[in-house]
């Protein structure tokens, strides 16, 4: 054998051999990996159907559309002249799937928007409206989308209205008029405005909010000087007509705490509702947030335990809030979550789009789990944002147009609205990572109008499934059914070649018997029971 060939032979057995290890290597992974999956843990759930606590407010479901990016335009509104199939304007695609979510509310216009935002830019003739440049966001707004746009899309969602009003920017008079023009059925110049652009009746606007982020984009502002600010412009902020505003003040965001502390201790009887901002950063790093799709277990575990924070978060507000407010007249309104990630490349930076995995329907399962357990002081929330911005619940790309994992999580939980809360008491194992740790399950429950009980429990665990004996006391159940979201990676999306590959399927985890009920909850998982 010549040295070259006797070369090549032992350079082809070394492939072979490392081919070989990979292969072992794949398969030891895989053993151990369905080891895991089949060994699970154990758990025990203890639904309390005997302590029933007030109602879940079915506008912590709400949402959230801001201009900016492909939110409004392009993902909501289309125009009338369209290809794209619409009703007046509204896609048609996007407005369907908003239908099956029950969409109890909607914030607009913003957001950092919404400090910018002269409502009269964005009434009579479309063609006739001023374009401004989008100083929050980027680019031109051509004012398409106005008043009269938006509140007719609340009418076509049967959703309540939130309008943002503008303290950065404008005037107490300007937002005094803007209500005005919105709500009054007089016989004043401003209604007349209103009916001569093509509205007769005045809408209901049951909820205002004065500015956004004042102590950021909404004006850099220390909060005893928008405690002040708040009192003066919320004193214009008047009812017309029987329209009853919910008068909402900017609030903190995460563990702003003195903000709380000085709102509640100044203006608690001026306002109906406080805000508070919490997004979830996989590395809590604004300068470098992570990637929304390549990521491993360090970065899943790291975005459950920052999304955990939620809790902290609200009980430490709310424990503000009880020292001026014991009565609870003030609701806590989270009205922009969700997960924030690093723009994909090529991607505008300012438009926040951002595709939407299995991992953030695990964030919007806890998070929604969250609010419903804490509903006694938690009145709205409005995930950031509805279409093609952050944790949207639609995608779309020119005339396609995708569901979200995300989505599916708000369409499952949906049978929680306006039901009252049944308090869970669990017992599980935690689920570690490194020194850090979070709990293996979380989850909340309810009984709807009809009696029935809704159940829905996320398994954080990336590997175990969990094996969950289910105790429900105070209530009979004789038929058990119930629907699942998962995927087999964590980072599985739906992509417009495939917008089916994460969406929920029919549970059949369960065993009843003799009153027990035991189920098997796949890792990685949000599941909805029903109990009848
Ligand atoms: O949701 C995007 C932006 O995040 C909002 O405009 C602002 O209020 C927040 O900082």
């Amino acid at each position: 054998m010549g040295v070259n060939r006797l070369l090549r032979a032992t350079s082809g057995l070394r492939r072979a051999a490392a081919a070989l290890s990979v292969c072992l290597l794949t398969l030891t992974n895989t053993v151990s990996a369905l080891a895991q999956s089949a060994e699970g843990f154990k758990a025990e759930l203890t639904v309390r159907a005997d302590q029933p606590r007030g109602t879940i407010n079915r506008n912590i479901y709400g949402h959230f559309a801001e201009h900016l990016g492909r939110l409004i335009y392009g993902g909501l509104w289309v125009g009338e002249g369209s290809s794209i199939p619409n009703t007046r304007g509204y896609r048609n695609d996007v407005l369907a799937a908003l239908k099956r979510l029950n969409v109890p509310v909607l914030r607009w216009p913003g957001g950092c928007f919404a400090d910018e935002y002269h409502w009269r830019d964005g009434i009579g003739p479309r063609d006739k409206r001023p374009r401004r440049p989008n100083a929050s966001w980027g680019g031109a707004d051509t004012n398409a989308f106005g008043t009269h746009e938006f509140l007719d899309l609340c009418e076509l969602l049967g959703a309540e209205p939130y309008v943002n009003g503008n303290l950065g920017s404008g005037t107490p008079q300007e937002m005094m008029e803007w209500i005005e023009y919105m709500t009054s059925d007089s016989d004043s110049t401003l209604a007349n405005l209103r009916r001569q652009n093509g509205r007769e009746k005045p809408w209901k606007v049951p909820y205002f909010a004065v500015g956004n982020e004042s102590w950021g984009c909404g004006g850099e502002m220390r909060p005893e000087f928008y405690a002040d600010e708040y009192k003066r412009y919320a004193t214009f902020v008047k009812n017309h007509s029987g329209n009853h505003i919910q008068k909402l003040a900017v609030g903190s965001q995460s563990d702003y705490y003195e903000w709380t502390e000085v709102l509640m201790s100044r203006a608690a009887r001026q306002m109906d509702g406080l805000s508070l901002h919490y997004y979830t950063l996989p590395t809590g790093d604004w300068a470098k947030k992570g990637s929304a799709t390549e990521f491993g277990e360090r970065e899943w575990h790291a975005t459950l335990a920052r999304t955990l924070r939620m809790d902290e978060f609200i009980e430490k507000h709310s424990a503000i809030m009880d020292k001026y407010d014991p009565q609870k007249k003030v609701g806590l309104l989270v009205d922009e979550w969700g997960t924030w990630y690093d723009t994909a490349p090529g991607r505008d930076m300012g438009a926040l789009y951002q595709q939407n995995s299995l991992r953030d329907a695990v964030v919007a399962g806890i998070n929604l789990n969250i609010f419903n357990n804490h509903a006694d002081r938690v009145r709205m929330a409005n995930i950031a944002q509805v279409v093609n911005v952050l944790q949207a619940m639609i995608l779309t790309d020119g005339d396609k147009m995708l569901l979200t994992p995300t989505y599916h999580v708000f369409e499952m939980y949906k049978v929680h609205q306006d039901a009252t809360l049944i308090p869970v008491e669990l017992t599980a194992p935690e689920y570690r990572s490194g020194e850090a740790s979070v709990p293996t399950l979380q989850a909340s429950a309810s009984r709807d109008k009809a009696g029935a009980i809704h159940v829905s429990v996320v398994n954080l665990d990336p590997n175990r499934a969990a094996q969950v004996t289910l105790k429900i006391n105070g209530a009979a159940h004789a038929n058990v059914t119930g629907r699942v979201l998962t995927a087999q990676a964590m980072n599985a999306t739906n992509t417009f070649e495939r917008p089916e590959a994460v969406k929920p399927e029919t549970f059949t985890g369960f065993k009843s018997e003799g009153g027990a009920i035991t189920l098997s909850l796949p890792s990685k998982s949000v599941v909805v029971l029903e109990l009848r």
